[in-house]
């Protein structure tokens, strides 16, 4: 994911849970995260393929798509997901990803939101999305942040 500056649609004004994302990330970024691999701010291409290999994720199965979800998502080179996990934490993103992603979610997979209880605006992404196209797939809280819903329909 890239190291960004700006929302498309926040830029210049900064909501509130924006700003409190951005806090989170500053607190508690380092505790999120195996040792030594820095906070989730995103990073250089270099520095997450890295940290892939260091957790013995990478292999020629792995594609990374740098770049705004709302610019990489729509070409992204997969036909079908078994799992959609979302960690956006704001509006665009976590709606860009649903947006250009869902449809391709097979049915009888599942759709995990990292902080759908964290921040209103990526509650109010997922909502939006699943009320607009009838997803009535019952949503599963898995903790204190997150929510999973297995796709039926
Ligand atoms: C909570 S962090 C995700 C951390 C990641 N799950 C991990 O464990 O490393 C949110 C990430 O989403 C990225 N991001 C947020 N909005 C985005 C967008 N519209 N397009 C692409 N990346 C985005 C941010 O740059 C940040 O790296």
């Amino acid at each position: 994911m890239p190291h960004q500056t700006a929302f498309p649609s926040n830029v210049g004004h900064a909501s509130d849970d924006t700003v409190r994302s951005f806090m989170f990330y500053l607190t508690h970024g380092h505790h999120l995260r195996p040792p030594g691999l820095g906070a989730c701010a995103g990073g250089t291409l270099p520095h997450v393929r890295s940290n892939f290999a260091r957790l013995g994720l990478l292999d020629e199965q792995v594609v990374f798509l740098p770049g705004f979800f709302s610019e990489t998502l729509p070409t992204a080179p997969f036909a079908t997901l078994a799992l959609l996990r979302l960690d956006g934490d704001l509006y665009p993103s976590t709606r860009d990803a649903l947006t250009h992603c869902y449809p391709r979610l097979a049915v009888g997979g599942f759709c995990i939101v990292d902080d759908y209880y964290a921040f209103e605006e990526c509650r109010r992404a997922v909502d939006d999305y699943r009320s607009e196209h009838g997803i009535t797939d019952e949503l599963v809280r898995i903790d204190r942040l997150s929510v999973l819903w297995r796709r039926c329909q």
